[in-house]
């Protein structure tokens, strides 16, 4: 007759890692009252996982949990967004008077990422306005985007740590590699031995909890970055959440993938764009 294996021992310094670690990513709190919950799933994970001890299972949760970022990520792409795409964006809107441009950084992370477009468009708007100015008085001090046109950056995440890093919006000196001295110099500041990001540029980002699994994701975006975060889905999820952005763009609008990311043979209803190593995905309209 087989022996039923006796449940695996949950040491309280295992319950606090992993109470911390759900804390951080999910943001949600089981308590004294609420541990025999989080106990009883805790127990269903190890046995699904075939793990021997909760010590093995933390470090499974905070490898899947892969934050990894940079400023300034994959420059060729980030490229094509400042000088073709974005080009073409302000113009079109020019035209039709909408001075209104707004970006979506799904799966920002730590917020290297919003950053940098945000860095990469305020540079490029201010070089546009220098080639079309508009009969706008300028406000003074200077703001990062001249009037009339106003940026809006939305970015979200499911980790709570990384949203709140973001928001804190001050990184260290291996941190800051990829940033250049001129950019330094003007987008952040010294804080106690940091590079904080200035208020002005922090306040064009918006950072946002959202479940890219779930139906309610932020709509009317010009241009959506969900770069190094598909990798982690399957197929089906990659289908449905490229379904989902589509209808998250405006008529014309670009998303950008990750560099092993790819919407070959998933959809029909994007067109690649790709210029000097940079790739992008135009959103195509529904024929009639
Ligand atoms: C590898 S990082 C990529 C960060 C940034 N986009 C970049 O390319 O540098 C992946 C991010 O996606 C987030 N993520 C994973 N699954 C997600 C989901 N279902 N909804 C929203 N964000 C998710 C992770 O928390 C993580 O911060």
């Amino acid at each position: 007759m087989g022996t039923i294996a006796a449940p695996v021992q949950l040491t309280e310094a295992e319950l606090k890692l992993l109470q911390t670690l759900v804390y951080q990513e999910c943001g949600m709190f089981f308590d004294e009252r609420r541990s025999h919950f989080l106990k009883d799933r805790l127990q269903r994970r190890l046995k699904v996982c075939q793990l021997d001890s909760f010590y093995a299972l933390a470090l499974l949760l905070e490898n899947l949990t892969v934050n990894e970022t940079s400023f300034f990520r994959n420059r060729p792409q980030l490229d094509l967004l400042q000088k073709s795409v974005l080009e073409e964006i302000l113009r079109r809107k020019q035209e039709r008077r909408d001075f209104h441009l707004r970006v979506w950084s799904a799966g920002c992370s730590a917020g290297q990422e919003p950053y940098s477009v945000a860095i990469l468009i305020c540079d490029a708007l201010a070089y546009y306005y220098l080639r079309n100015p508009l009969p706008f008085e300028m406000p003074s001090p200077k703001p990062l985007i001249p009037p009339p046109w106003k940026l809006e950056i939305v970015a979200s995440d499911i980790s709570y740590a990384s949203l709140r890093t973001g928001q804190e919006g001050q990184y260290t000196d291996l941190q800051m590699e990829p940033v250049d001295y001129t950019c330094r110099l003007r987008y952040f500041e010294k804080v106690n031995g940091k590079y904080a990001v200035k208020q002005q540029l922090k306040d064009l980002v918006q950072f946002d909890f959202h479940n890219l699994k779930t139906e309610f994701l932020p709509r009317r975006n010009d241009i959506i970055l969900c770069r190094n975060v598909m990798i982690y889905f399957d197929e089906a999820e990659q289908k449905r959440l490229i379904e989902k952005f589509w209808h998250c763009l405006n008529p014309g609008g670009y998303l950008f993938v990750g560099h092993a990311e790819s919407l070959f043979g998933l959809t029909q209803k994007f067109k690649m764009v790709h210029e000097n190593n940079g790739t992008a995905y135009q959103r195509v309209e529904n024929r009639v």
